[in-house]
């Protein structure tokens, strides 16, 4: 990926004690970061604020985080905006939250353009709102040609989902002749999944301190390397992710082998 070096450095000014652009390997970047946004609602209630003024202040995160990584040249971001599990929430959130994400989606789409993002949707679109669903398939076919970083946002995911999807769709292809049981391998069940043509994520990020997958990415998570913070979703910012990548660059990754 291509990476400018002047913008690079202006947008990393001023860092703070324990980070900086230089505690990072630039040449050995992970290529898929993925991330798990958690923490909104705390944020807001300890402020005394509505849960739906966390996830307002969630999305400047994630604009933050996706250009500090446009800026660093990391080839695929993922993030995760809303589960299949997601719609027991109260029906008032589940709303302020689809309405939010056509809003950001419009709002940012001269951001995708101008820094040559493509967008990809993770997730089942199907069951979304109307006017969510077509600004989400606007912002998909304004992008398709961008050829700078991709970003994956998993909207309506959950993984088991995803994944009996295209136990289901290799059935069918056996069942209908255009395929043999022979040639359902990883690759084969990898090419049905929403993440097709994308590489496994190198890098996981989860904030607030939870330590578990939510259904979220489990077949493409198997090598990743996991990285948790303790700070809320809202208050992640640049330094955040450069401290996230120094950290995979500490491990020693050995994909079930020896060194
Ligand atoms: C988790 O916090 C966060 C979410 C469910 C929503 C995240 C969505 C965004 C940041 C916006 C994404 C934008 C687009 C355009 C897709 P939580 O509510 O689970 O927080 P809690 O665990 O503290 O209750």
């Amino acid at each position: 990926m291509q990476r400018d070096e002047e913008k690079l450095g202006r947008y990393f000014v001023n860092p703070p004690d324990d980070i900086s652009l230089a505690s990072v390997d630039l040449d050995h970047l992970p290529r898929h970061i993925s991330l798990i946004m958690d923490g909104n609602g705390r944020w807001a209630t300890s402020r005394g604020l509505d849960r739906s003024e966390g996830h307002v202040a969630g999305v400047k995160a994630l604009r933050e985080t996706i250009t500090a990584s446009v800026r660093l040249g990391i080839d695929v971001l993922t993030a995760y905006a809303f589960s299949t599990e997601n719609w027991r929430r109260p029906q008032h959130e589940v709303d302020l939250l689809m309405h939010l994400f056509a809003t950001t989606l419009v709002r940012e789409l001269p951001l995708f353009e101008r820094e040559n993002v493509r967008l990809v949707f993770l997730g089942d679109l199907e069951a979304l709102p109307r006017q969510t669903k077509e600004v989400f398939e606007e912002g998909l076919n304004e992008t398709a040609a961008h050829t700078g970083m991709t970003l994956g946002l998993a909207v309506n995911y959950g993984s088991r989902a995803e994944m009996v999807r295209a136990a289901r769709t290799l059935a069918a292809k056996v069942s209908d002749g255009t395929m043999s049981i022979d040639d359902i391998d990883a690759d084969a069940f990898s090419d049905e999944l929403y993440t097709t043509g994308l590489p496994d994520p190198e890098l996981l990020i989860r904030t607030s301190g939870e330590m578990r997958l939510s259904n979220y990415l489990l077949w493409q998570l198997a090598y990743t390397e996991f990285y948790v913070t303790d700070t809320y979703w809202p208050d992640f910012g640049r330094w955040d992710l450069l401290r996230a990548i120094s950290s995979f660059q500490s491990r020693d990754r050995r994909f079930g082998g020896v060194k």
